[in-house]
């Protein structure tokens, strides 16, 4: 512990998902390319514990036979070369070189909690189940299988769940339910109603139609629903959506994927600003997707929503959605440009898993303060710390450095790479844009009105306005509590260089009045000089709701470069001020999205992961937990 003390009504596990390549790439390397490692920290009763591991997937398992790495990878992708690649993967299935059937996605992304179950998550593949162990380490259970049994049952078995069956009850006519579809994508930012249990999820295809799929998940787990839905101008990526009591809202923005044109442009993922970005609201009760109602606004990007509701009017609802969006993008500038001196490689850094997989054991000393937590089993590889006696205060000394895996930072720039001028005039009618005054990520504030088929958008919170070092606002999170109703505070990251967050902000909605950054930003933290984070998980209070929406904890990682360690971060939500900060001892690479079980989930996952619940008891053959 270096500053202050862990709550003692804090007790769960804090995990954050990220890539982490088990071996160092042999070509370019994309930041959404390293195997999916799990780092966190158990709390509990004021005390700290440390561990990471790789997710197994399936992809990890082949190229760990094969002692290198074999599937093609996002940096490669460019140019000629990358056209040869992504041909190259395609003939190495044909071969059977590689197995593409169980995925080839690297679980890198995300976690999420439902059914009883923690999903890694990542957008090109289906979940991976994994279970969290009292000890705070991780075990894979198995890749996730979405689907209808052989024989699709009779309409009316499908829905188990009285409150899923209330608020999305369907048209009674013959040609509902359609028949379920296997699934074979799924987003990494899928929505969980937290009234009735459900699941929304999406999942997009680049080759084959349909290139986007809707479906929903019971409260059990079970698949209720698989909506296929045209893309009118072709495949794009799609990484977030947004979820209102009525509607699901996919993000259809202008990021395609368009292969042949790898050898122009350099890339597959082309950002095209003269196309619209489309916004399709389907209510939740559709049939099919003859029912959405397509919404274009000028030309933008949206990786993450921050929430999204209904305001119910006469006419009918008119919904808000909260996202940070920028007019102008590249997918390309994360990529690295050397794989041994790559901005987000770097091989003194990062110690690649050792040959025999040894374990790594915990210290006698630490086993015996861990003995109150539960069984902690190493398993076969990663690296993990561990807690000894007192407030928190973690011990890694004595854990070879080599043991504990950590990577280099990444410089990367989501900065605005286009030379050229343009004009892209938003709703809010500002001012045209000029390469002098390039966009970047800030919070925008949307509107569709169903009736009427108006929509707006206006940029609310911009770090432009403010004379500060941050330049983009980007991981937009909320009080999970206020998901899908009208909430008032969200927190983002500030990024001062690259994907490096400096601090984050909190502001407050109901201080949108045209003054943007200096009205509605309430709270600002600044992690440090060379201290950089990322996403901040915000942790209520345990037990029923109440009390403030900003009563509660943001939790993150953050790393500090003068001493080549990570700290965990834990902050009043209120306040913004530091509750407590624990050394890690060693480096946690950069990552994406992080979750927090508290102890009553901490112990469902684990009885959930272990036996058959959530197997298909409806229509569905969904074995999120079989194992
Ligand atoms: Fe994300």
């Amino acid at each position: 512990m270096t500053r202050g003390k862990v709550p003692k009504n804090l007790n769960g596990v804090f995990r954050r998902n990220g890539p982490n390549p088990f071996y160092q790439p042999l070509g370019k390397y994309h930041w959404f390319d390293g195997d999916g490692m799990v780092h966190g920290v158990r709390l509990k009763n004021g005390k700290a514990f440390y561990a990471n591991r790789w997710i197994e997937t399936s992809r990890l398992k082949q190229e760990r036979a094969y002692g290198r790495p074999v599937f093609m990878k996002i940096g490669e992708l460019t140019g000629k070369s990358g056209l040869l690649t992504l041909i190259s993967q395609k003939l190495k299935a044909r071969l059977g070189i590689l197995d593409l059937s169980k995925g080839s996605g690297q679980a890198n992304t995300n976690l999420t909690f439902h059914a009883n179950k923690v999903l890694a998550l990542h957008e090109m593949d289906l979940p991976y189940v994994i279970k969290v162990l009292c000890s705070g380490a991780i075990e894979t259970i198995r890749r996730a299988s979405i689907g209808p049994p052989a024989s699709q049952k009779p309409p009316e078995a499908r829905t188990k769940n009285p409150k899923a069956e209330r608020r999305t009850d369907p048209p009674a006519t013959a040609n509902y339910p359609p028949p379920l579809r296997k699934i074979e994508e799924f987003t990494a930012h899928p929505k969980v109603d937290q009234e009735t249990g459900e699941m929304h999820f999406f999942g997009y295809n680049l080759y084959s139609a349909p290139h986007l799929t809707y479906g929903v998940l019971d409260a059990e787990g079970n698949l209720v629903k698989s909506i296929p839905i045209n893309l009118p101008n072709g495949p794009a990526m799609m990484h977030d959506m947004a979820l209102t009591k009525r509607y699901a809202i996919f993000l259809y923005m202008p990021l395609f994927f368009r292969p042949k044109e790898m050898v122009v442009s350099g890339f597959p993922f082309i950002f095209d600003p003269e196309m619209p970005s489309k916004f399709a609201l389907l209510p939740r009760d559709a049939a099919d997707a003859s029912e959405i109602v397509w919404f274009n606004l000028p030309a933008g990007m949206i990786f993450h929503v921050a929430n999204a509701w209904d305001e119910e009017g006469k006419d009918g609802p008119k919904v808000h959605l909260y996202a940070c969006s920028t007019s102008d993008y590249t997918l390309n500038e994360l990529v690295s440009s050397n794989s041994t001196k790559g901005i987000h490689w770097s091989r003194e850094d990062v110690s690649v898993t050792p040959k025999n997989n040894t374990p790594y054991c915990l210290t006698r000393k630490a086993e015996q303060n861990s003995a109150d937590m539960g069984r902690f089993i190493p398993g076969a590889h990663g690296g993990m710390g561990m807690s000894t006696r007192g407030d928190a205060t973690v011990d890694f000394a004595a854990i070879p450095r080599r043991q504990l895996h950590a990577m280099g930072d990444p410089a990367i720039s989501l900065r605005a790479a286009s030379s050229k001028s343009r004009d892209i005039l938003n709703m809010s009618g500002e001012e045209t844009k000029s390469e002098e005054d390039r966009d970047t990520f800030a919070l925008f504030h949307f509107t569709f009105d169903p009736a009427t088929g108006l929509a707006t958008q206006r940029r609310i919170v911009d770090p432009k306005q403010e004379d500060c070092d941050a330049y983009l606002l980007e991981f937009p999170i909320i009080n999970p509590r206020y998901a899908m109703r009208p909430n008032r505070y969200v927190y983002m990251a500030t990024f001062c260089d690259g994907m490096k967050a400096n601090g984050f902000v909190k502001c407050d909605l109901t201080k949108d009045e045209g003054g943007g950054w200096a009205t509605m930003v309430v709270g600002k933290v600044e992690y440090g000089k060379q201290r950089f984070g990322g996403e901040c998980v915000f942790v209520p209070p345990p037990g029923e709701e109440g009390g403030e929406e900003d009563e509660g904890w943001l939790i993150t990682l953050v790393y500090d470069a003068r001493v080549r360690k990570s700290f965990l971060l834990v902050y009043d939500a209120g306040t913004m001020e530091v509750v407590a900060e624990i050394d890690l001892k060693t480096r946690v690479p950069f990552g994406f999205h992080g979750l927090f079980l508290g102890e009553d989930d901490l112990q469902k996952q684990m009885r959930g992961s272990t036996t058959s619940g959530g197997e298909n008891k409806g229509g569905g053959d969904v074995e999120m937990g079989k194992v």
